[in-house]
This record gives structure tokens, sequence and C-alpha cells, in this order.
């Protein structure tokens, strides 16, 4: 039987492969192809050891793949056969020139772009999955109709807003679905054929429309506040150390007022991944652009804090222990920047590593998921003083202290007495997470550093 649609993803990393995944698995009728310029991850999606670790996404990917979902590399005949494209290729931070360590760096999405352009016989849909700077889809759509062949592109904004580590639940069950379109006719009607399309799985009033720009800019402004959650109360575990409060009863008694919610107030040793701390800085970068200064500084101030938190973790370890570390033996237990992923990206456990090793210390890293990506990470750094442990008890053997950086659950069913024994004495563990029992770990025999709570020491 023919597809009645063909659909089309460039860029296969940890949006576009599950993201594409879930369309084909609901909507069989479509051909859903992701492509990417890079062989060997193409190979990867194509095998079972996918390229990303994400609860369920094996299933998923295996009960399409070679039905209706299809990893290719062949760039130029899948854009001709596309009817609908989504542009899913990283957009990080720029490094460089005009507004580096700010802006995005839009190079990728523009070659995509122009790849578009100059392989299509047809009219398309454009969809921007991207994370992108608001006003991109007129740059895209100058540069889409700039070769003058009479073709239409309709640039649509639908924003992803899963999660790592429940990617999967997120895609089947999304908060909402949000698409963003020119208000013209042909505008519209772009809309309403990806509205159409979600309509597969997602219940209508999930689906959420806009204008463009409010699309794209509630992208950034999504992570922004999720992100400004965590300063948030990052920032008073800070006063909570001070003065005996604990910053969990802060954040429960906070949170039950149904106007804050609950969710997002875990104080932590910061928030890491790929994405909010380059979206909140975009969102600096285009407020500064526009001369809202005082707006752009508002927000920075998010990323400012993270930045102490991550410091003043780093801080309290040294302090701890005897401000000396030299030599000294520390279990990084976590390198993922969040449970449930192997993704590492700005996980605060690389800039306590680094910190750590600067100091002279020798770690030991452990990581259920993540020890491929942590060994990338700190590649060359003082290799002679990293190692890096699949088991968590031969990881902890022998060390002067554990510092905890990700929330795995495994962490929390561990035999700490059995570990304590195998210490050095005077043994510490560092909660950057408040994953652990600290009342137990204080009887086992270990100083206990939690976040945003008085140490209980044996001193
Ligand atoms: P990623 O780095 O995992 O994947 C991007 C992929 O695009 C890479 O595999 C790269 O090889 C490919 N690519 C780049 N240029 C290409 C080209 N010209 N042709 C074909 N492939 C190309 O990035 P990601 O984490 O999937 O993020 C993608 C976008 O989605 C970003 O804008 C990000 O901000 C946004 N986003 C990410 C998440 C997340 O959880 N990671 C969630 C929501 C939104
Ligand atoms: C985040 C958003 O939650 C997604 O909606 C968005 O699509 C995505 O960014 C993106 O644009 O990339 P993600 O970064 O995958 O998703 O994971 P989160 O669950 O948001 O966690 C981000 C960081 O914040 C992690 O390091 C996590 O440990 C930390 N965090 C989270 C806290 O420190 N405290 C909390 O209460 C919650």
């Amino acid at each position: 039987m023919p597809f009645q649609k063909n659909i089309l993803c460039i860029g296969a990393g940890y949006v576009g492969g599950p993201t594409m995944a879930m369309i084909a698995l609901k909507c069989p009728s479509c051909r859903v192809v992701v492509l990417d310029i890079n062989k060997e991850k193409i190979d990867r999606w194509n095998s079972d050891d996918l390229p990303v670790y994400e609860p369920g996404l094996l299933q998923v990917v295996q009960a399409a793949r070679g039905r209706n979902l299809f990893f290719r590399t062949d760039m130029e005949e899948e854009i001709r056969q596309a009817e609908i494209i989504f542009v899913s290729v990283n957009t990080p931070t720029k490094s460089y020139g005009a507004g580096s360590g700010l802006a995005a760096d839009l190079q990728y999405w523009e070659k995509t772009a122009r790849q578009i352009r100059n392989c299509s016989r047809s009219d398309k849909i454009i969809v921007e999955k991207s994370t992108l700077p608001v006003k991109t889809a007129q740059a895209m759509e100058r540069i889409l109709n700039a070769s003058g062949n009479n073709l239409r592109f309709e640039v649509l904004s639908n924003p992803e807003f899963l999660a790592e580590g429940t990617a999967i639940q997120d895609l089947e069950n999304p908060d909402r679905v949000l698409i963003g379109s020119r208000e013209t006719p042909t505008g519209l009607a772009a809309r309403m054929e990806l509205v159409e399309l979600y309509r597969s799985w997602v219940p209508k009033e999930r689906i959420i429309t806009s204008n463009i720009w409010s699309s794209e800019l509630s992208k950034l402004v999504a992570n922004a506040f999720l992100a400004q959650r965590i300063s948030s109360i990052n920032s008073i575990s800070a006063l909570c150390e001070k003065t005996n409060a604990d910053v969990r009863e802060v954040s429960r008694a906070v949170g039950t007022d149904g106007r804050i919610g609950d969710k997002f107030l875990n104080p932590s040793v910061g928030f890491g991944g790929s994405c909010f701390k380059k979206d909140i800085l975009n969102l600096v970068y285009i407020c500064r652009n526009y001369g809202l200064e005082t707006v752009a500084d508002y927000w920075e101030g998010v990323v400012r804090i993270n930045d102490y938190q991550t410091e003043r973790f780093f801080m309290t370890m040294l302090n701890a222990m005897f401000n000396t570390l030299a030599g000294k033996k520390i279990c990084i237990m976590g390198f993922a920047f969040k449970a449930n992923t192997g993704d590492t990206r700005e996980s605060p456990a690389i800039a306590i590593a680094k910190k750590l090793l600067e100091e002279q210390a020798l770690i030991v890293v452990t990581d259920p998921k993540a020890l491929e990506n942590a060994k990338a990470d700190l590649a060359g750094i003082a290799t002679d003083r990293v190692r890096y442990i699949d088991d968590p008890y031969e990881a902890a053997r022998g060390c002067d202290a554990l510092a905890v950086m990700t929330e795995w659950e495994v962490f929390r069913e561990l035999d700490y007495r059995a570990i304590f024994t195998d210490m050095q004495k005077p043994a510490f563990l560092f909660d950057g997470r408040n994953l652990l029992d600290h009342r137990m770990l204080f009887d086992v025999g270990f100083n206990v550093y939690p976040i945003g709570t008085p140490a209980m020491t044996h001193f």
C-alpha cells in the first residue's frame, strides 16, 4: 500500500530520532525518514545499539523501523520526495565572532535550509523542530525563496518540549504540542496539516496554535521559566545552609501553593543539559539586541545563580576536606546531567570533576549509562588521575569522599555500610541531589553534606 504522506526529519539526534520514531509509530500511513550527516549515528539508529539512551525508545523504534520508519543518509533523494520536512539539527551556543558565548550558532540550520532549497522539486512544509531565536522563520523563508524556482515553502514552528530520560512518555502524552504559522491562507492550511498529523494521538485540546513568532519565542521562554525555578530554589538553598532551615521543607511549603506548583523545585548542584543554559543565553542575547538591557540582566541572573551553585558545591567539598584535596580520591557518583539518560552535555559533574582535578585530586567516575560520554568530556585532562568504573562499590573503594552528581535510583539502593567500611576515614559524602538518606549515612559514620540543609558531621 502506498504511503499517504512522506515525512522527513533532518537531524537524527536526541530530538529527531525519538520524535520521528513516535510519529512513525502513531501514523502508520506516513513514511517517516530521519536523515543525518553523521553516518555512524545513522548506522546505530539502524541497529539495536541506538545512539541515544532513553527508556522505552528501543521498543518504539523496533515497532516502526523498516515498516514506515527509516534512518538514512541520502539527503537529495529524500528531500525531493518529502512533503513535510522537520528540521532538528543542533543549534549550540556560538563560540566565535559576534555574540560568542551567547547567541545561537545557526550555521547548521542555515546549511539545512540551503540543502532543502537546492534539492527540492515540489512545494513543501518546513517545520522548525530545533530551538531557535525568535524571527528565524523569516530568515528561513528568505533563504528558501531566494532561488526563484517558483516553489512554495511554508515554514512552521513546532518546538519540542520533551525532556531527556522521559522522552517517550513526553512524546506519547505531551502537556501540549505547539504549532505556530504565518496567519495567511497558505500558512493556516499548513498549520492544519500538522495539527492533523498530531491528532493521530494527541487530544485536540492539547494542540495549541499561535502565530509563528509566539511559537518560536515560547520555547525559549518555557526553558527559561523552568531553569528560573531551579535557580530560585538553589539560591534559597544557600540561605537555608546559613540559617538551619531545610530547603526540602521550604520547597514543599512553597510548592503546595497551587499558584506556584511543586514541580522543578528540587535543589541541586546545578542544572545541566544541552539546552537550559544555551537557550537562556540566547534569550539574553536577543533582549540585548533589542536594547532590553534590564530584561537581559534579569534572565542572565538565572545562569549566574546556576554557576554560583556549582562553585558553592565545590567549595563546600574543599572546605570540608580541610582545604586540601591533593592526592585524595573522590568518587563521582553519576556523570549524566540527570537520571535515565547517558547524556552529559553541560552536566555539572564536568565542572566539578575539572575543579577537583585542578586541586590535584584523584577521581573515580561511576555512572550506569554515561561513562563513554564522561571519557570524552574529560579526555586529555589529568588522565593519570581519572578512572572510570561501572560498579559503584568498586568505584568507591579506598576513596576519601563520595560526591553524588546524578539522581540515579541505583545509587539510592546501595549498601552504604559496606561502602563506608572500604573507604578512607574520615569519610565524606556530598549529596548534590539530596538523593540519599542523610540520617542513615551519618549514623553509618559518614560526614554528610546535603544541599540546602546544614551538614551532619562527626567533628
Ligand atoms: P543533537 O546534537 O543530538 O542532534 C542534532 C543532529 O543534527 C546531529 O546528529 C547532527 O549530526 C545533525 N546535523 C547537523 N547538521 C546537519 C545537516 N546539515 N544535515 C543533516 N544532519 C545534520 O541535538 P538535539 O539534542 O537533538 O537538539 C536538536 C535541537 O532540538 C536543538 O535546537 C535543541 O535545542 C532542541 N531541543 C533539544 C532537546 C533535548 O532534549 N536534547 C529538547 C527539545 C529541543
Ligand atoms: C529540558 C526541559 O525540561 C524540556 O521541556 C525541554 O524540551 C528541554 O530542556 C530542551 O529544550 O532541551 P532536559 O534538559 O532534558 O529538558 O531535562 P530537565 O528535566 O528539564 O532537567 C534539566 C536539568 O535541571 C537537569 O540537570 C536536572 O537534574 C535539573 N533539575 C531539574 C534540577 O536541578 N531540579 C529540578 O527540580 C528539576
